[in-house]
């Protein structure tokens, strides 16, 4: 198990790189299944779900290669075999291979995803647009297997716009017959990245981004390429911990658009924020007005950066509301944060947290990846020594977490214990 020892309130200033999206790579890996040929995927993020990904590759014979961020994908000598739960429930992200299994092989067999527990996390949408298509799930305790003979283009409506349904039901759409409308689809930009990376491979797709996607089957795909785009959540991470310890921290490698829902929001604390074709540079002020957040889908304020956000609002002149609409548990740090000295109720999926209050450094524990990045920038901010258990959940999708913040000044330790 690792641990992560910070020394606090010092002041950070530089520069921080963001990688590739983990939540576009962990699709686009996935989806490289669909090619019959060889793809390459560059700007892949250093994260543990990319190494858990890889693995499940080598299992299904595809050979893969990675030169730093450049993952080059071979699945001519695909052979489809079992994905076992060892390997399945070290991250939510394996049921991508369910879709592209499902769409190249009308036939896969796998265990249940894994992911952060954040609530009860179904896949029930996603089981409901792969049975639209003609597909049979047969469900053995925690082991998923779906057959087709064929699948069969069609309308899919959406009960919730799921964003791992919508790119599972794109994955297994692209190879059917005939076409396939996805009604009240997800429409996070991480969708059209990997839309984008389909179409290079010959996938004829109409609508990523909006609410309606239109599939048209075609016979075969050749080798894609695509880039990852850059993490808009690592990102935004990052800016908020500009808004706590930053002097001209700049956050760079960023495209600005896809974090407005976010510098809106702190641009109403009062948070001095200087926004550039592709970085923001951000300074920490001292008078930072109470706000209410409330997740939401895209565009809204994204719910994987409400949590490192709720560190901010502690320092909110008054009381602020963070209002989680997506996930049941979203509060899981704040029995940290209160420890550390913060002032958070928790009601329900909602946290009323009054402020300023001064954190002090204390030992806490990471309970899932957004919460546990949270935990950093608190420690970051604190008076004194934090040390953060359990920081697996935070390395599962905050690339070289460490290097980045010791480069600007931070002051931590990761120890094996
Ligand atoms: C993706 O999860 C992200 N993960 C999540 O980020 C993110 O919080 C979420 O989208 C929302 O933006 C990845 O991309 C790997 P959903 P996903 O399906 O696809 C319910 C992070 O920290 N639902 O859009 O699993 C579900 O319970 C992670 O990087 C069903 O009811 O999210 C939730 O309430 C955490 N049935 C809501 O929909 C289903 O079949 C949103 O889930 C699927 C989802």
């Amino acid at each position: 198990m690792k641990q992560m020892i910070i020394e606090g309130n010092n002041i950070l200033s530089g520069t921080i790189e963001i990688g590739g999206a983990k939540n576009s790579a962990v699709a686009l890996i996935p989806a490289s299944i669909l090619a019959n040929g060889t793809s390459v995927i560059e700007n892949v993020p250093n994260i543990s779900d990319r190494d858990a990904l890889l693995d499940i590759l080598n299992i299904l014979n595809c050979e893969s290669n990675l030169k730093q961020d450049k993952l080059t994908i071979d699945t001519t000598k695909l052979k489809n075999s079992v994905i076992e739960e060892s390997l399945s429930s070290r991250m939510r992200a394996s049921y991508y291979f369910m879709g592209a299994l499902l769409g190249r092989e009308k036939f896969v067999e796998i265990y249940i995803p894994g992911g952060c527990n954040i609530g009860t996390r179904p896949i029930d949408i996603h089981l409901d647009g792969f049975r639209a298509l003609g597909a049979n799930i047969t469900i053995e305790g925690n082991k998923y297997t779906l057959k087709a003979d064929k699948l069969i283009g069609t309308d899919i409506y959406l009960k919730f716009p799921s964003v791992g349904a919508t790119i599972n039901i794109i994955l297994a759409a692209v190879l059917a017959e005939g076409k396939t409308i996805i009604h009240n689809a997800a429409k996070e930009i991480e969708i059209v990245n990997v839309v984008d990376y389909l179409i290079t491979m010959g996938a004829n797709i109409e609508g990523a981004g909006t609410n309606e996607i239109t599939i048209t089957g075609v016979n075969e795909l050749h080798g894609g390429k695509i880039s990852v785009l850059p993490d808009r959540i690592e990102a935004g991470t990052y800016i908020i911990l500009g808004a706590l310890c930053g002097k001209d921290l700049k956050i760079s490698n960023i495209i600005p658009e896809h974090l407005e829902a976010l510098t809106s929001k702190l641009k109403e604390m009062g948070v001095n924020l200087i926004i550039n074709k592709d970085n923001i540079i951000v300074n920490k002020v001292n008078e930072l007005k109470p706000i209410n957040i409330k997740t939401l889908i895209y565009p809204g304020f994204p719910t994987d950066i409400g949590q490192p956000m709720s560190v901010l609002l502690t320092k909110g002149n008054g009381t602020s509301l963070f209002e989680e609409t997506i996930w049941e548990n979203r509060m899981g740090h704040v029995p940290s944060l209160n420890k550390m000295g913060a002032n958070i109720k928790v009601n329900g999926m909602n946290a009323i947290i009054n402020g300023p209050t001064k954190l002090k450094g204390c030992e806490v524990i990471a309970t899932d990846l957004r919460g546990g990045a949270a935990l950093v920038i608190a420690g970051l901010a604190a008076e004194g020594t934090t040390i953060i258990t359990d920081v697996e959940h935070i390395l599962r999708g905050y690339e070289n977490i460490k290097g980045k913040l010791t480069n600007v000044g931070a002051k931590i330790e990761l120890k094996e214990i």
